[in-house]
């Protein structure tokens, strides 16, 4: 048995925040005992036009992973399509390469030091505000990213979800 993950937008339901990584059994058992635990998600509400299917098992865990990291690292002031505290992070991947965001997210101020270009400019436009140091590792950093890539531009809150394939 496989596993596919179904990234659902469900913008529409205001579940903003919430994670759940269920799988289909769960929803049968729900079926048959209704709403004692947890919230019901109404399937005939999902949207299906913001369903992001990965390639991958390995790129699905990558956007799990990374949809958690996000919230607990980096939600305070980031978000993907708005500017918060720091930058709208939507399309980092195509205006820094990598290493890059890796070594910015585990020390920007070494990044400023070093007297990077676009590191200066980017803390002198944002009032010199000191992003904090993370102590993430590389293939923690590429999870986030993973995440921010599949955001939904209309559906700005996402629900995980993980279906056992047949
Ligand atoms: C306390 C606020 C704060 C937190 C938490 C934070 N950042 Fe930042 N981030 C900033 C600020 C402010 C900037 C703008 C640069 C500066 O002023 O140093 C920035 C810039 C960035 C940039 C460059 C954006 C661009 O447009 O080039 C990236 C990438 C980034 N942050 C990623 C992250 C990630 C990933 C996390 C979580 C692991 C995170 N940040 C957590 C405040 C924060």
């Amino acid at each position: 048995m496989g596993l596919i993950i179904i990234l659902l937008g469900v913008g529409t339901l205001s579940m903003a925040g919430l994670v759940s990584i269920m799988p289909a059994e769960f929803y049968e058992a729900e079926e048959q005992q209704p709403a004692d635990e947890g919230p019901v998600i109404p399937r005939d509400r999902v949207s299906v036009a913001s369903t992001y299917i990965p390639a991958s098992t390995a790129e699905a865990a990558a956007i799990i992973s990374g949809d958690a990291l996000f919230k607990a690292n980096c939600a305070q002031c980031h978000s993907v399509y708005q500017q918060v505290v720091g930058p709208k992070l939507a399309d980092i991947d195509k205006r820094r390469p990598m290493p890059w965001i890796v070594s910015w997210v585990q020390n920007s101020a070494k990044v400023i030091a070093s007297g990077d270009e676009y590191g200066v400019k980017l803390y002198n436009e944002n009032g010199k505000q000191q992003m904090p140091s993370f102590g993430l590792s590389r293939k923690e950093i590429e999870d986030i990213i993973a995440w921010i890539k599949v955001q939904p531009e209309s559906a700005p809150a996402i629900h995980i979800e993980a279906v056992a394939a047949n």
